[in-house]
């Protein structure tokens, strides 16, 4: 079985290595010898073996039948799209970790396959190394999925991490998850919630069967969470973590990715560093926990050998992802009840304590502010009646 691989940028050159590295026990499970023929990337390599299979030219691998299976890991929805379309189309399948490109096409792409009697497949999408989609898409597919509640960047984990537990600074934070590969190109995808944001559009497309797009799921990064925040949420006997949250209730979506405020006794406080943990209710299974390192070149190029193998094992054989392009119902935006993490100035802090309720206090350690946790109130309504007070900080909390 012929392979290529679009991209040889990090996850690129893991999945070239996990091939190789792998070959033995790879043609043993997908019952086959699995050969990298080509591995497409516009750079040159000077020296490194890839040399022997790299080409600038995606021609010669989508003109090449003896080429069955693709791993796009270029990334960005240009010009992976079209490359994606054009390989399924010639009846190839394709196995990516392209969360953008799934996010806003996966609908449109399983069908493509579908017709074309080949896969897409996506594993390295969400969670690098975990395997939560084939889960969601399998072993779970008994269950009626009613909620899903994830750290889904490993980029921010690390940061949080860092600042809370090692007293880092945010850029250093930052700089030092960029060294290790776990970033995007760009990481303001990671900071701002972007990047989170296309996974939680991609689990919640799997839950419901139904598309539900990027700009359903309101969205905050970690930006104005503050090294103040992070004390105080330890004052608290709590820590910040970045979620995405997704439920279905009544056949409709609510989904958000925000910072939230997690106690110990939820499983995600646990989850730090670079990992990512998902916790996924079902409506017979009950609640499942999936922990496993969410980015850096192995983990993710695993999950794509993954797919390749399952790519390779039923070629011909095409599996069935419910996916529908149709558009999931959505809740009504910030109706979701729940507590809130407040900052606010001491001036201010009697009346925001009058009007919110008080469940727990801490001091900030910065003279003339406060923090405390409210009673449960829907988004709406806090923002209803907080519209005259100058909030510093706010900041879901995970109940
Ligand atoms: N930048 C992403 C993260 C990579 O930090 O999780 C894996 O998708």
């Amino acid at each position: 079985m012929k392979i290529a691989i679009f991209g040889f940028g990090t996850v690129g050159s893991g999945v070239y290595d996990v091939i190789n590295m792998n070959s033995a026990l790879i043609e043993k499970r997908a019952g086959k010898p699995i050969e990298i023929k080509y591995v497409l990337d516009l750079r040159d390599f000077p020296g490194n073996p890839v040399e022997k299979v790299l080409v600038h030219d995606v021609e010669i691998i989508l003109n090449d039948p003896e080429v069955k299976i693709i791993a796009e890991v270029m990334g960005g929805i240009n010009p992976a799209y079209d490359f994606t379309k054009r390989a399924l189309s010639l009846g190839k399948s394709v196995c990516t970790s392209n969360k953008e490109l799934v996010a806003a096409h996966g609908a449109e792409l399983i069908e493509l396959a579908k017709k074309n009697n080949c896969d897409y497949y996506f594993e390295a999408s969400v969670g690098g190394g975990i395997p939560i989609i084939r889960s969601l898409c399998d072993s779970l597919v008994g269950d009626d999925i009613v909620e899903i509640k994830g750290i889904v960047n490993g980029t921010t984990n690390y940061i949080l991490t860092r600042m809370g537990e090692d007293g880092l600074d945010f850029d250093v934070a930052l700089k030092e998850a960029q060294e290790n590969g776990y970033a995007e190109r760009n990481p303001a995808a990671d900071i701002e919630g972007t990047d989170a944001q296309r996974k939680a559009a991609i689990l919640a497309s799997l839950a419901a069967g139904h598309q539900v797009d990027c700009d359903d799921i309101p969205t905050e990064g970690i930006c104005n969470i503050t090294a103040e925040d992070i004390a105080c949420a330890k004052g608290l006997g709590a820590k910040i973590k970045l979620l995405a949250s997704i439920r279905r209730d009544d056949e409709k979506v609510s989904a958000m990715v925000a910072p939230f405020l997690v106690f110990e006794n939820c499983q995600l406080y646990h989850v730090n560093n670079v990992f990512n943990g998902i916790l996924v209710t079902g409506n017979a299974t009950g609640e499942v926990l999936f922990y496993g390192r969410g980015a850096g070149k192995l983990p993710t190029a695993g999950a794509v050998a993954g797919d390749i193998i399952e790519a390779a094992k039923y070629y011909g054989l095409p599996s069935d992802i419910i996916w529908s392009r149709e558009k999931a119902k959505m809740a009504e935006q910030g109706s979701i009840s729940g507590r809130f993490y407040v900052r606010i100035s001491e001036n201010e802090a009697m009346e925001a304590r009058k009007i919110l309720g008080v469940n727990a206090e801490s001091s900030t350690g910065k003279e003339g502010e406060i923090a405390f946790i409210t009673e449960a109130m829907s988004e709406k309504e806090f923002l209803e009646k907080t519209k005259n007070l100058h909030i510093l900080t706010r900041i879901c909390v995970y109940d």
